[in-house]
């Protein structure tokens, strides 16, 4: 297949792209800053339509991992503007133009933010949305809604995953550099986002699923994450198992 990736020179989509091209998957890669990649890339705005329309026509699925920069302290998600432009328009941009040109497949890269407000022991993969977090949890729950009424109205085959903290597991880094010392249950390495996307843009039977994505052993019950390794047909390749809590294994 030949896959778009929106927001594919920030953190997440250096390390997506990688079971793609394990795979033989073909790449086009968008992001609104350039960026040098053996893949064919495109620079563009994902907030303007004609850049977007011509980003999607001859691809066969689209994973939509852009989002608006935090800025110092947080400062682009104090207010709607930004996060609703690039994160929300931008995904509806693209879902339009999908549409438009008869591609089926897409996979949004969400956020556990978007049910961060449960207060609960075990976060089920399919819970309603409740977020938390300000813009940036707004944003992530909009494009949710955005996924789900293509995929129910259009006949979309549309998978949304919820991501836990991204990580380099090679290296233990965030996106913002920093080394982290102690695992979280939500750690994720970002290529096991890339094999989860993968196996959903290839999955035949998928109409709208929402997913728990994480890397360690203790979100498999505490965050569902069971069931995107039985559905999927797929284990975290990246499960920080070197990464020390005071709590041990079971
Ligand atoms: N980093 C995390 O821990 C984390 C956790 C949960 C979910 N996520 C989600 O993962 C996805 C990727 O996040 P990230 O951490 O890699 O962010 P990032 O900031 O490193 O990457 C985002 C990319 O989007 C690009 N972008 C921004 N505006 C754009 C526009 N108008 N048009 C096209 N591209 C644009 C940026 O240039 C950047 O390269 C986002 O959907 C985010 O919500 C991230």
């Amino acid at each position: 297949m030949k896959i778009l990736i929106t927001g594919a020179a920030g953190f997440l989509g250096k390390g997506l792209i990688v079971p793609f091209e394990t795979h033989g998957h073909a790449l086009r890669l968008m992001d609104v800053v350039p960026f040098s990649s053996p893949h064919e890339t495109v620079v563009g705005d994902v907030t303007d339509y004609a850049a977007v329309e011509k980003a999607v026509a001859g691809v066969d699925g689209i994973v939509i991992a852009h989002m608006a920069p935090r800025g110092e302290k947080n400062i682009h998600y104090s207010t709607p503007a930004m996060p609703f432009d690039i994160n929300v328009k931008g995904t509806a941009n693209l879902f339009h133009a999908a549409l438009a040109c008869g591609i089926k497949k897409i996979v949004v890269i969400s956020s556990t933010a978007a049910v961060q407000d449960y207060k609960r022991e075990v976060i089920a993969h399919d819970l309603p949305l409740r977020a938390a977090g300000g813009y940036y949890g707004m944003s992530k729950a909009c494009q949710e809604v955005i996924a789900e009424q293509f995929a129910r109205e259009h006949g979309m085959q549309v998978a949304c995953l919820r991501v836990g903290y991204i990580l380099d597991g090679d290296k233990n880094v965030d996106k913002y550099g920093r080394v982290i010392a102690e695992r979280n249950a939500l750690d994720t390495d970002r290529r096991d986002i890339g094999e989860v996307a993968r196996l959903c843009l290839e999955c035949p039977d998928l109409a709208y699923e929402t997913f728990n994505v994480m890397s360690t052993w203790e979100s498999m019950d505490s965050w569902d994450v069971k069931y995107t390794c039985a559905r999927l047909n797929w284990k975290p390749a990246h499960d920080f198992g070197w990464l020390r809590t005071p709590q041990t294994r079971p």
